[in-house]
C-alpha cells in the first residue's frame, strides 16, 4: 500500500506514466538534450531509461503516488504546528528570512537563466530601444532574479527595484559586486503593508501607477493567506494600467509539500519549514480566482466549488493572461530517486478601466 511506504521508499518505487514514443524523423532531435534553461521538450517515453536524463518534462504523478501524498496531508494536518509555534513564526517572519539569508547568504538559490524565455516581457523590457521601463522585483532575495536580468539589459532607460523584507538580503545585494546603481535598486519593503495616516505602504521611490512589470518568483508562497489581499492591493496599485505581473510559485502536490513531517503544518497547503520560512502550495484554480476575482473593493474571493463564475470574473481588477503547471520528474541518478516536482507560472494584467468604474 502507498500509504504505507516512507517518502525515501516510494521516491525509489514510483513508476511515472510513460507516453507512447513519439520520436522525430530528424534523428538531430531524437537526443532529447534540450538547452538547460528551456524547458518543456523532454517526454519521457515507452522505452526511456528513466535515468538517462536528470529531469522530464510534463510528467504527471500516477495514481499511487497520489494515494501516498493524500495519506501524507492526512498525517500533517494530524499533527499541526503548536499554537505557540504559530505566534512564534507568524508574529515576525522577516526574522527568519533574515536568519536563512546569514546562513545561506547568496548561493542558496539558483541564477534564474530561464527568465527571459519563460517571460518574454522581461525579453522586450530590455531591449535596447524599449524606452523608459521600471520593473519592480518582490522578494527578490539575493538577487538571483535581479542581478541575470541586469547582465542582459541592453535598455539605458531601465530602472529595476528590487524589494525583499529581509534587511540582510537587502544588504546581500547590494554589496554584491554585480550591483549597478544606473539600473537597480536593492530597498527594503513588506508587500503586505498596510497603509497608515503616517506611512503609505508603497516602497521607497516608486509612485502609483509607476511600474510597468512586476516580478513575483516564489514569493508569494512565503505568505500568509490573511497577507495576500494587501499584498495584491499594493501590487495593484503600483502597476500601470495594463502593467503586468509575472509569477512563478510552488504547485500543490510538490513532493516538497508532500515530504513535509509532523508539527508543520500551519494551515491547508501552508506549512512552516525547519529553518522558520513559511511556505504555501498553489493550486492552479485558486492561482487563478486569487487574481481574476480580487478587487480594490472585494478583496479576494476564492471558491473552490464554484469555478464557473464568469460575472465576477469579469470585474476582476486583473486579467489573467496565462496560468500553467510545470510538472517535471527530476531524477538523482546516484541515488535512484525520482522525484515529482510542481511549479505554477502565470501572466496577470491589470485591467485598464475596470467595469466598475465604466459603470458597465
Ligand atoms: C523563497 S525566497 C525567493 C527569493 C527570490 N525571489 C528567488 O527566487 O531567488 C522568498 C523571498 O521572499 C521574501 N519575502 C517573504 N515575505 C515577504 C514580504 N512580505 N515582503 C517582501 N519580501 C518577502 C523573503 O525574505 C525571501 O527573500
Amino acid at each position: 500500500m502507498a500509504s504505507e511506504q516512507t517518502v525515501e521508499e516510494i521516491t525509489q518505487n514510483v513508476q511515472p506514466p510513460m507516453i507512447p514514443p513519439q520520436r522525430s524523423h530528424d534523428p538531430s532531435n531524437n537526443m532529447k538534450r534540450t538547452d538547460p534553461f528551456q524547458f518543456g521538450s523532454r517526454y519521457l517515453e515507452k522505452g526511456d531509461d528513466v535515468f538517462e536524463f536528470n529531469a522530464w518534462d510534463h510528467v504527471e504523478p500516477d495514481d499511487e503516488f497520489k494515494a501516498f501524498a493524500e495519506g501524507q496531508y492526512e498525517k500533517q494536518r494530524a499533527a499541526p504546528v503548536s499554537d505557540f509555534d504559530q505566534r512564534r513564526f507568524n508574529m515576525d517572519p522577516a526574522k527568519w528570512w533574515d536568519l536563512f539569508y546569514k546562513n545561506n547568504t547568496d548561493n542558496f538559490f539558483k541564477d534564474r537563466k530561464w527568465l527571459q524565455q519563460e517571460f518574454p516581457i522581461l525579453e522586450q523590457v530590455t531591449r535596447k530601444d524599449a524606452g523608459k521601463k521600471v520593473v519592480l522585483e518582490v522578494g527578490a532575495g539575493a538577487g538571483n532574479t535581479a542581478f541575470p536580468l541586469i547582465r542582459n539589459n541592453e535598455n539605458e532607460e531601465l530602472m529595476l527595484h528590487a524589494c525583499d523584507y529581509s534587511k540582510y538580503a537587502v544588504k546581500v545585494m547590494r554589496e554584491s559586486e554585480q550591483y549597478n546603481p544606473k539600473h537597480m535598486v536593492a530597498d527594503v519593503w513588506d508587500v503586505s503593508a498596510q497603509p497608515t495616516e503616517e506611512k503609505d505602504s508603497l516602497p521607497p521611490g516608486l509612485a502609483e501607477g509607476s511600474v510597468d512589470v512586476i516580478v513575483l518568483i516564489f514569493i508569494f508562497s512565503a505568505l500568509s493567506p490573511v497577507e495576500w489581499t494587501h499584498a495584491i492591493s499594493n501590487l495593484h496599485r503600483l502597476l500601470k494600467p495594463g502593467g503586468v505581473i509575472l509569477f512563478r510559485d510552488y504547485g500543490r502536490g510538490d513532493l516538497a509539500q508532500v515530504r513535509m513531517k509532523k508539527n508543520r503544518y500551519l494551515q491547508e497547503n501552508f506549512y512552516v519549514r525547519g529553518d522558520g520560512t513559511r511556505v504555501y502550495f498553489f493550486d492552479p484554480e485558486e492561482l487563478s480566482q486569487i487574481w481574476s476575482r480580487w478587487t480594490p473593493e472585494g478583496g479576494i474571493q476564492v471558491d473552490l466549488e464554484k469555478t464557473e463564475d464568469s460575472e465576477a470574473k469579469s470585474k476582476g481588477a486583473f486579467e489573467v493572461m496565462h496560468i500553467g503547471a510545470d510538472r517535471r520528474l527530476i531524477v538523482n541518478r546516484a541515488s535512484k530517486v525520482k522525484m515529482y516536482r510542481c511549479w505554477l507560472q502565470g501572466n496577470f494584467r491589470k485591467v485598464e478601466a475596470p467595469a466598475a468604474e465604466n459603470g458597465a
